[in-house]
């Protein structure tokens, strides 16, 4: 059976990329257009919903639902909010539409999809649930700078920056650091690089791939520090973990 093909009363969480319509799969694409409805995150934070900005090229004839929710640190909420929308989804599914999720950048990594699909796991059979994949925005901001995010037997963290205790910890635990949400406490996030001397090591992208707003940082140590948006991610890069002689290959 091919699940790449939209079929009827199916799900799918589609990643979208960072933003740029041309950093879609073509297979996102192909599933987006051919949907009966599409469902676009937005947060109550935000005017617009970024990833349906990003699929805007592909959207004709289909019922486009923005489905806003709370940015809020509190796991019951966020259950029920999702669990209240996986009903709609799941409902929409029996009565035979095809339905996308579209979500920025990867479905699987810091994604608002994970929440659907524990919801809907519980509503619907697990064969008609599909993830598509989508470029995360931790690559999309290595490819700005060309610089390998790994080599030989280098450890990459990827975690976001809202805590910066588990930050410092975790520079001593990879030798290269993703940081999402890293315009959360920028201030403090740069003190921390400095106090360990990373500053020069550590990059940014902020609105990737979004136009006029796209911000690139390659230097952060003669940066003059403005404020950023929450579309920042940050990579650090620590050191160099070369392979050991004595490991067989
Ligand atoms: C809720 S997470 C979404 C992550 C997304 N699922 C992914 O795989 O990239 C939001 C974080 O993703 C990162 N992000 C998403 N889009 C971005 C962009 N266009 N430019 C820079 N960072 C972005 C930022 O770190 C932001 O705080």
């Amino acid at each position: 059976m091919d699940i790449k093909k939209n079929q009827a009363g199916h799900f799918y969480a589609v990643g979208v990329g960072p933003g740029d319509p041309e950093l879609l799969t073509l297979r996102a694409a192909r599933l987006i257009k051919d949907a009966d409805v599409i469902f676009a995150p937005q947060s109550k934070k935000s005017k617009n919903s970024l990833a349906l900005q990003a699929i805007a090229p592909l959207l004709g004839d289909q019922e486009v639902i923005i489905s806003q929710y709370p940015m809020v640190r509190d796991n019951s909420k966020t259950r029920e909010r999702w669990g209240l929308l996986a009903e709609d989804v799941s409902d929409r599914c029996r009565r035979g539409q095809s339905v996308v999720q579209v979500t920025l950048g990867d479905p699987l990594i810091f994604a608002t999809s994970s929440y659907l699909m524990e919801a809907l796991a519980e509503q619907m059979p697990a064969e008609k649930l599909h993830v598509e994949p989508g470029i995360s925005a931790f690559q999309m901001t290595a490819s700005c700078f060309n610089e390998a995010l790994t080599l030989q037997e280098d450890r990459l963290l990827l975690m976001s920056a809202t805590d910066l205790q588990a930050v410092e910890k975790a520079l001593g635990q990879c030798e290269t650091l993703v940081l999402f949400k890293a315009a959360g406490d920028l201030p403090g996030l740069m003190a921390l690089l400095d106090k360990h001397n990373l500053l020069p090591h550590a990059r940014l992208v902020s609105a990737g791939g979004q136009g006029d707003h796209e911000i690139r940082v390659a230097e952060l140590s003669s940066w003059p520090r403005q404020d950023l948006g929450y579309m920042t991610t940050m990579i650090v890069h620590i050191g160099k973990r070369s392979w050991r002689e004595d490991v067989a290959c």
